[in-house]
């Protein structure tokens, strides 16, 4: 490993452990670095695509938005001003982003404890407590957001609530009868069935009798963009990461429901629901949740751009 934009190698080690924390689809990790002197690149990892679940590629993109997220963050630890390039075109084959030493940035509050809640942060895999999300963590979310020139869009009327939850079953009927997604699902994730039993989960809270929905433990959310494409894609993943980890540093934890985002005419719908404007990117369930052991990562000689510098003799 060499060095890269100040750091030593070492430093950049932990920079892109940091990134490789972001969460992913099943967890593919779909994201692979380029480590140069000036920069340090972020690509995809096409032999981690999922091709029946994510056919555009649109959840691998928000995946690598929060793995840049991560770098971001992992240089501001080191007092570096990230400067980042979004596709930044044929001069850089394949990169997704580019991100380059912007000058010298001192550590604020905010950003420390978004720092520490890398290794913290977990999808909630356990049901939610029965404790309502507190006006001002909502509001914190919201910005957070905004803060990566995304939408946060908090649900809190019923009948909208129950609409997005229809749309997750819908969209969940659909996966559940395509054999490839079954098995992609399958060959991706440990037990193949977690995302079933959330949806069942999930859908059952939708019919929560009314008057507990101001405050409703969890929140459905849901993160839009302002624009369509690849690079609406990256931003989001970035503004998710942003809200993920605010989330955890609020002590707060999150789950992904993105069945409605990955069959497209559900998509459509919800689009159509949020008032045809933003372009749903992923809808999250937030509250409080319980402990969960972290996912396993993949060692960082593997997240290495095969023609980038290696770490390999
Ligand atoms: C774009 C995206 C979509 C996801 N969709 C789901 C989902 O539908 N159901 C689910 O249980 N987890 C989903 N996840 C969470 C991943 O399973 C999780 O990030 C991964 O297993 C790593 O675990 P961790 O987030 O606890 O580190 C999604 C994550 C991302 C980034």
């Amino acid at each position: 490993m060499t060095g890269a934009l100040g750091l030593d190698a070492d430093e950049v080690r932990g920079v892109l452990v940091a990134a490789g924390l972001a969460p992913s689809l099943n967890n593919a990790q779909p994201w692979r670095f380029r480590v140069e002197r000036d920069r340090i690149e972020v690509h995809a990892d096409p032999a981690r695509r999922l091709p029946a679940t994510d056919p555009d590629d649109r959840e691998l993109r928000l995946a690598c938005g929060a793995a840049l997220f991560g770098i971001r963050l992992a240089l501001r630890a080191h007092g570096i001003r990230p400067l980042v390039t979004l596709l930044p075109g044929p001069e850089y084959p394949g990169a997704l982003a580019v991100v380059r030493r912007g000058g010298s940035q001192a550590l604020d509050d905010r950003t420390r404890a978004l720092i520490a809640a890398m290794p913290a942060r977990r999808t909630n895999r356990e049901p939610f407590r029965d404790a309502p999300v507190p006006v001002a963590h909502r509001q914190a979310l919201v910005h957070a957001a905004e803060r990566e020139r995304s939408w946060l869009h908090v649900v809190t009327d019923r009948d909208e609530r129950a609409l997005v939850h229809r749309l997750v079953a819908k969209a969940h009927g659909v996966q559940a009868a395509d054999p490839a997604v079954r098995a992609e699902m399958a060959a991706w994730t440990a037990d193949g069935g977690v995302r079933d039993e959330w949806v069942l989960r999930d859908s059952h809270a939708a019919e929560r009798p009314p008057g507990e929905d101001h405050g409703s433990a969890p929140l459905t959310v849901v993160l839009s963009s302002f624009y369509d494409g690849p690079q609406a894609g990256l931003q989001s993943g970035q503004a998710l990461q942003r809200v993920l980890l605010t989330a955890t540093a609020l002590g707060l934890a999150a789950s992904f429901l993105s069945q409605p985002i990955e069959v497209r005419p559900v998509r459509d719908e919800l689009r159509r629901a949020l008032g045809g404007g933003l372009v749903p990117q992923a809808v999250l369930r937030v509250g409080f949740g319980s402990p969960v052991p972290p996912a396993p990562r993949r060692p960082v000689e593997d997240l290495l751009c095969d023609t980038g510098l290696s770490t390999r003799p």
